[in-house]
């Protein structure tokens, strides 16, 4: 939600700034913003509502700002509408209009994350006779900087670290002090940045793709720090103002894991590398055919103590648990519970130190899944985070990690992070039955030689593309689409469900196929898209006929079965097949086609398939 970037150095920083924000561009598209300062000049502020490129077409590209430090912004509108008032950089002093112009006052900044006291904290600076022009929490606390700063007449990095005692909230702050020119201060709490320095300039932004272009050496900086950014140089300091030394990070993966490659969108090209992304995966969790969790630090011994496993996550990842549920169930045969993090947090669900807290996430930052990591760690639980991004903060918490390793993702809509996290899980499922003998070696050596050939069968599933981009033309103009399965089936129609409503607007629902005659059923009418999923072989007839009883009353069906199971096209009227597989496994390929169609038909509809409406890749607010 938001992101940020900061350039100092020796060239023109807009163009710069520009280009960062077009890298996190998918945390939020709702106005784009920079305040770029040339030499002691006051800063210049540019803003302009809607997706990037108005503002890169106001700034000629950045080429009309001149100057070599500033920073930007790119909004998901939390406090206040998306218009040009509320968008960043927001400044200490009053402003009139948009905001755009020199910058008189001492304190410019940019923001993502949510100050929850802002309401209380803007209570005492009107009483200090600061006036408001925004409705944004982050005008509160730009102002509350700059109230410290004068009040104490002390430094940047003093000042800011007066106002996070004071702020409750995440934050990744970017400060430009007029005193202080060519330096940018920077401020996190819960909400992520990294820092880069190269060849005499520095770097800041929410996520490593934005400077991977400018330098692969990066820190991250942790919570309630403050850095002090100049050109080639970064210090750190803690909430005392002492200064502190953090570990350089070297970011091992290629800036071209974040470009398009030719794809007409990022979801495009992520679908294609699921292969990849699994195998990956994969081979960093089996070695020489047997799986070692060695790099997550969970002993034999730790997986044998476990009684009780809760998995929490939120959207996509939340539906990894919901499919691993079922695998581990039948598996490890310990009771499993999966619960949403943003409910999870709020609940007294007792916990003892052998249950095992799994937080899923993609980001590793959004914030409902970080607290509810910390609170089953404050209840007691080992914790477990399954997380994609390096050195987040989820990952960062967590008594232990396991990195998938599908690489960057870019599309707001989940695709290959999803596919390697439900990998993972699987493995994670034969390893705890395997340490806890309720398989034999052999089952064990089975059960991977099939998680083996899942990567080239995914690559088989993408052959299947073209029928389905030509079956989504015909569902395009759809206004409704249920999603059946049971058991496992009822985990990959969620999955293919949020897939489809999300980029393409057409309101879709999941159910469990069982469950749809106790009420739901009542809105199937004349040609409602009903699309079953059908590849567990105990549950096929039981579903099929929920979709029989669904066609009865109107409804046009979609199957996706497993090969062989060619007796569903005497009833259904689109299928697709997919290779067999151990039915445990099953997800990873049942999801491919679905995962198509609902990327066909936000195409075949003319949306933005990569951006969609409302959304945010990271969500780092409640
Ligand atoms: C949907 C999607 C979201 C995320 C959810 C959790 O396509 O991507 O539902 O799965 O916001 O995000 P992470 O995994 O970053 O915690």
């Amino acid at each position: 939600m938001c992101g940020i970037v900061g350039y100092t150095g020796h060239v023109q920083a807009a163009p710069i700034l520009l280009d960062g924000l077009a890298r996190l561009e998918y945390r939020g598209y709702d106005s784009a913003g920079l305040a770029v300062r040339d030499g002691k000049a006051p800063a210049e502020v540019v803003k302009a509502t809607g997706k990037l490129y108005h503002l890169a077409d106001k700034t000629d590209q950045g080429r009309a700002l001149p100057g070599c430090c500033g920073i930007g912004h790119t909004r998901w509108a939390t406090h206040g509408d998306p218009s040009m008032v509320n968008a960043h950089p927001h400044v200490s002093g009053n402003c009139s209009g948009s905001g755009c112009g020199p910058v008189e006052s001492d304190v410019v900044g940019v923001h993502n994350g949510i100050i929850e006291n802002f309401t209380e904290l803007k209570e005492k600076l009107l009483r200090h006779d600061y006036a408001f022009y925004s409705e944004t929490d982050t005008e509160v606390a730009v102002k509350l900087v700059d109230y410290y700063y004068k009040k104490y007449k002390i430094g940047p990095v003093d000042a800011i670290t007066r106002a996070m005692v004071r702020i409750r909230g995440s934050y990744a702050l970017a400060l430009m002090f007029k005193d202080y020119p060519d330096e940018i201060f920077v401020a996190r709490k819960d909400s992520p940045l990294v820092i880069g320095t190269a060849d005499g300039a520095s770097y800041l932004a929410s996520d490593v793709p934005a400077i991977l272009k400018y330098t692969r050496n990066v820190y991250y900086i942790d919570n309630l720090q403050v850095g002090r950014i100049s050109a080639g140089e970064v210090k750190f300091y803690d909430l005392n103002g002492d200064e502190v030394q953090l570990p350089l990070t070297e970011i091992t993966w290629d800036a071209a894991a974040a470009e398009k490659d030719g794809y007409e969108h990022f979801m495009l090209k992520e679908i294609h590398e699921q292969p990849k992304a699994v195998r990956d995966t994969l081979n960093s969790l089996v070695k020489d055919g047997k799986i070692t969790l060695e790099e997550t630090g969970l002993t034999d011994e730790m997986l044998r103590q476990v009684n009780r496993i809760d998995i929490v996550a939120c959207g996509s990842a939340w539906h990894v648990g919901m499919a691993s549920q079922y695998v581990i169930e039948d598996l490890v045969r310990i009771p499993v519970r999966v619960e949403l993090a943003s409910e999870y947090r709020y609940r007294s669900i007792p916990v003892a130190p052998d249950t095992l807290v799994i937080i899923i996430s993609q980001s590793g930052e959004t914030a409902d899944s970080l607290a509810a990591l910390r609170v089953a760690k404050e209840r007691g639980a080992m914790t477990l985070a399954v997380v994609n991004v390096i050195g987040s903060t989820i990952a960062r918490e967590a008594d232990h990690t396991l990195y998938t390793l599908a690489g960057p993702e870019i599309a707001v809509a989940t695709t290959k992070a999803y596919s390697a996290q439900l990998i993972a899980m699987d493995v994670l499922a034969v390893k705890m039955a395997a340490v806890r003998k309720q398989i034999t070696e052999e089952q064990e050596t089975g059960f991977l030689e099939a998680l083996n050939a899942i990567p080239d069968q995914i690559g088989r599933v993408l052959e299947e593309k073209q029928r389905l981009q030509w079956f989504s033309s015909k569902i395009a103009n759809t206004h409704d689409i249920f999603f059946i399965g049971r058991g496992l089936d009822y985990a990959i129609s969620l999955e293919g469900s949020l897939k489809m409503k999300e980029i393409s607007y057409i309101h879709s629902e999941a159910y469990a196929a069982g469950e749809l005659k106790h009420g739901t059923i009542s809105l199937i009418e004349q040609n409602t898209l009903v699309i079953g999923v059908l590849t567990q072989g105990s549950l096929f007839e039981k579903t099929l006929s929920n979709m029989l009883e669904c066609k009865s009353r109107g409804a046009y069906l979609m199957g996706v079965t497993t090969n062989g199971n060619f007796s569903v096209e005497d009833s259904v009227n689109f299928t697709v097949y997919v290779p067999k597989t151990d039915e445990h496994f099953i997800a990873s390929l049942a999801i491919v086609p679905l995962q198509l169609l609902g990327y066909y038909t936000s195409v075949n509809r003319g949306l933005d398939v990569d951006k969609p409406r409302n959304l945010a890749k990271s969500v780092t607010v409640e």
